[in-house]
């Protein structure tokens, strides 16, 4: 099973920049993570210091009892062997071909033969779809190429933690369908724990089990996948629907002059820039048939469960909708009837710390509706 990575109050700041500050979340072992957030947010500083490679200003970083925030340079050494990293920009080296690129960290990394080394190679190039291509140079390929070398560089060392920043970009969206499913197949064979910066909502909705967002410098959310799919948050909802209409603007926040005009234009009619209104909770990948279940998909139900009832309600909705019988009767939840589809929601016993966590969520913890802990049935879910 992949490593855990427990990040808490971890603030970055490049002189009198601040990038974000006490983001808490843990990525749970084998699951699949994504993280949202406009352009400029600090996604990429993020991942950054997850592996050690920018300094956080304050906070932790744990995986496997060390902290790489603090910890000595030999163990930050040892513990970036965990992980495997696609940079969004590929980070290729120029004057490497393709092999060579892919065989990098194997050559530094381990004492394998190069007989060894060329089997692991030639398979992940194959697995990334560039059989063929072992000879090119990376300014001889096109950006997509270079972003599933990048991948394919980042999977030899069969990683416990994968990050992918980006791994669509300069994606045509045929390859991005492909690249998801490569995702979830990975997770499938490996249980990694994965977390992807994307801002591709298909992907988005389609391959994590929890999604997170970074806006004006904090974590607005992370958790199960549905409560960010289901939010009715206006920077969520306007990220997820690509409208220029919300809270953020071209140099991410908007003021409220820009604001107002911008909600009378589309008053009267002026085309906001979304072409759907995408909203609710779609089903995710599975692993190609074939392929051993998602160890990490049974896990993350059984932990959902147990926080069921501290999420939102359309959340909490969602989650019990997607129950198979056999699930609602291991987790204690009655049969549904059509006058009371979600009736008797578990309450779970563990405390809500043991998951990913946001500092001053709204829905950490819900007040008690009265006369009842179910979720509302979905005619009574009205927008505000
Ligand atoms: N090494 C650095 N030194 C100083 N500032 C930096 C450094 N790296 C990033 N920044 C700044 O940190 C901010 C966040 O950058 P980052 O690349 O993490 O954004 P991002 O969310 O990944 O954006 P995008 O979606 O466009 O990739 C930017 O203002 C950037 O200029
Ligand atoms: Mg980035």
């Amino acid at each position: 099973m992949g490593a855990e990575v427990v990040i808490e109050g971890l603030t970055k700041s490049f002189g009198k920049q601040a990038i974000w500050r006490d983001v808490t979340l843990t990525l749970p072992p084998g699951e699949v993570s994504v993280m949202l957030g406009p352009s400029g947010t600090g996604k990429s500083v993020f991942l950054k210091s997850m592996i050690g490679l920018l300094k956080p200003d304050r906070g932790k970083c744990v995986i496997n009892g060390v902290d790489i925030v603090t910890c000595s340079e030999r163990k930050l050494y040892e513990t970036r062997k965990l992980f495997g990293v696609l940079f969004q920009d590929g980070a290729l080296f120029g004057s490497m071909n393709l092999y060579d690129n892919v065989a990098f960290p194997l050559r530094e990394h381990t004492r394998k033969s190069e007989t060894e080394i060329r089997k692991i190679v030639l398979e992940k190039l194959e697995m990334t779809g560039l059989s063929g291509a072992e000879k090119k140079l990376p300014g001889e390929i096109s950006g997509g190429m270079r972003k599933r070398a990048g991948l394919a560089r980042a999977l030899v060392l069969d990683p416990e933690i994968i990050l992918c920043d980006e791994p669509d970009s300069g994606l045509d969206p045929v390859r991005t369908a492909y690249l998801s499913q490569l995702l979830i197949d990975l997770n499938a064979q490996i249980d990694a724990t994965i977390l992807i910066v994307t801002h591709n909502i298909n992907l988005a909705r389609t391959v994590p089990d929890n999604i997170g967002m970074l806006f004006r410098k904090e974590l607005v959310m992370f958790g199960p996948r549905e409560v960010l799919l289901t939010s009715d948050e206006p920077v969520v909802e306007q990220f997820l629907n690509g409208r220029r209409l919300g809270p953020i603007g071209m140099s991410e926040e908007k003021d409220s002059a820009q604001m107002a005009l911008e909600e009378a234009q589309a008053a009267a009619g002026h085309h906001d820039g979304s072409t759907e209104d995408v909203r609710g909770i779609v089903p995710q990948l599975q692993p190609t048939p074939g392929l051993p279940e998602r160890k990490g998909v049974r896990r993350r139900k059984d932990r959902v469960m147990k926080i069921l009832h501290t999420l939102p309600p359309a959340a909490q909705e969602g989650i019990i909708s997607s129950l198979t019988p056999e699930e609602r009767r291991r987790y204690g939840i009655p049969e549904s009837a059509p006058d009371r589809p979600f009736a008797g929601a578990h309450r779970g016993e563990l405390p809500p710390d043991d998951v990913a966590t946001v500092p001053g969520s709204p829905w950490r913890e819900p007040a008690p509706r009265p006369g009842s802990q179910h979720a509302r049935p979905p005619r009574d879910r009205g927008r505000s």
